[in-house]
């Protein structure tokens, strides 16, 4: 993807990431822990195939959303230079490892790119709902309550 670790002045942009993916990691939990108390209504509006489909790309979703911040925070914990929140140092507990380290950079690295293409699919199957079928899927997403809602 891109590569600006050799960049000079990069060092502030790096902290920020590692920033910004440990509150996404923190809402991604939050979500998770929320989801399986509130499962969303069924949305068997089409073929078996489809909604088994969305299913599997829901839950792939998830699976890289913890994967992704997961992998960062291992590989720059390994990295051996310490992990900042907002620069706040969070406790070192690894020893350095770099090869461990550029092996989950690979993982992060691959994730990223694999999520690009699984978003990618997943909003063409939202614009699908919208388009196509307009059955109201779509629509529940939206945060205020529409009278075109499939609910
Ligand atoms: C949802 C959260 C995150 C996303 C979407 C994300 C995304 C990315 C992407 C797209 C890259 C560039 C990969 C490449 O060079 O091919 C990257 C690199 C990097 N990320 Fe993340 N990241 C996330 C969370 C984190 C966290 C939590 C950390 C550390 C605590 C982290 C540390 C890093 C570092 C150090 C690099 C440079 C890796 C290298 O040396 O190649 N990331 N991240
Ligand atoms: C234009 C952008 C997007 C649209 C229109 C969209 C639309 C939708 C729709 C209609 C649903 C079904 C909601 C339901 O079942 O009630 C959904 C679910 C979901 N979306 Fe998206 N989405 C978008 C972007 C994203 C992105 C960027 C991600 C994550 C990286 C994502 C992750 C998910 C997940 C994980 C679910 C499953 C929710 C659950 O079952 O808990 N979506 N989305």
């Amino acid at each position: 993807m891109m590569s600006v670790e050799e960049d000079p002045g990069s060092a502030p942009l790096f902290a920020l990431h590692i920033s910004l993916g440990l509150t996404a990691a923190f809402l991604i939990a939050l979500r998770l822990a929320w989801r399986f108390g509130n499962p969303p209504r069924s949305t068997e509006t089409g073929p078996r195939w489809q909604t088994r489909a969305a299913r599997l790309t829901h839950w792939l979703l998830y699976l890289l959303l913890v994967l992704m911040p997961l992998t960062g925070f291992l590989g720059a914990s390994f990295g051996g230079d310490g992990v900042d929140f907002f620069g706040m140092a969070l406790p070192q507990w690894s020893a350095r490892n770099d090869s461990l380290k550029e092996q989950l950079f690979g993982v992060h690295s691959f994730v990223a790119w694999l999520l690009v293409a699984v978003v990618s699919l997943h909003v063409l199957g939202a614009l699908k709902h919208l388009l196509l079928d307009r059955d109201g899927v779509f629509w529940r997403m939206w945060p205020v309550s529409r009278s075109r809602q499939g609910r």
